[in-house]
């Protein structure tokens, strides 16, 4: 897999999916399903993208008992996505049968990948909630590290750490970044934000863009502008 710009189909209905998906005519950007759309359709949404040859990121960041875990990633597995993904907080057991459960009988299986701390838990939250007192950045390392050991191929996080995590993970261990804005853009609620030029710069692996692309008036330029930027 090369780098790549990640769409995030963050939308209510299949019906609202495939119109916005309809507007790329004969580009089949990279697509990432999450949890509303996905629990609004059913898969039977991932295998119509799916059959409309897109690649799928489906973002449902697992966390639960090992083997509950385990069952549910050779459900995903069966629906033939590219990546899937887990929090590293579910521990290395948690990990390591995520992966088993995805790993189908030839041996073939999607990327998977962990959240290490989500962007939207700060360093206060963390020690006031999680009782956990280290710093954030000593945290997502520690996570990034754990999911290699446990043989993940990668981690969510934010692109300030993309290049961190590369050096302690390895240049091969996949950097998937959130927080993607142009320089012109609007923030929202994001606020660790990074444009597409500078996350290539710093050596994220794939950028997820969400509102910069679904809410622009012209989606498909502000996709090419994406690509443009961050592969080009
Ligand atoms: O619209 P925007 O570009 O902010 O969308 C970012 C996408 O990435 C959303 O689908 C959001 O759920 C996801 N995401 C994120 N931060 C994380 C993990 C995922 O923004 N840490």
């Amino acid at each position: 897999m090369g780098k790549d710009v990640i769409v995030a189909c963050d939308f209510p209905t299949r019906e609202a999916t495939l119109e916005f998906l309809d507007k790329f005519r004969g580009r089949k950007p990279f697509v990432k399903i999450g949890m509303e759309l996905l629990y609004a359709e059913g898969p039977q949404i991932v295998r119509d993208i799916k059959a409309r040859g897109h690649k799928i990121f489906l973002d449902l960041k697992l966390h639960d008992i090992p083997n509950t875990v385990k069952s549910a990633m050779a459900v995903l597995s069966g629906l033939d996505v590219d990546i899937v993904n887990v929090h590293a907080a579910g521990t290395t057991a948690m990990m390591q049968a995520a992966l088993e459960g995805l790993t189908r009988p030839d041996g073939t299986r999607p990327l998977l990948i962990a959240v290490t701390q989500l962007t939207s838990t700060d360093q206060e939250a963390m020690e006031r909630d999680l009782l956990i007192d280290k710093p954030m950045k000593t945290v997502v390392m520690h996570y990034a590290k754990t999911a290699k050991a446990a043989g993940l191929d990668g981690v969510v996080c934010s692109p300030m750490e993309a290049a961190a995590v590369h050096v302690a993970c390895g240049q091969d261990f996949l950097t998937v970044t959130p927080g993607i804005r142009f320089d012109d853009d609007y923030a929202g609620d994001q606020k660790r934000i990074m444009s597409p030029k500078s996350a290539r710069l710093i050596g994220s692996d794939y950028i997820v863009v969400g509102r910069p692309i679904t809410r622009s008036d012209d989606p498909v330029a502000a996709y090419e502008r994406c690509v443009d930027e961050f592969i080009d």
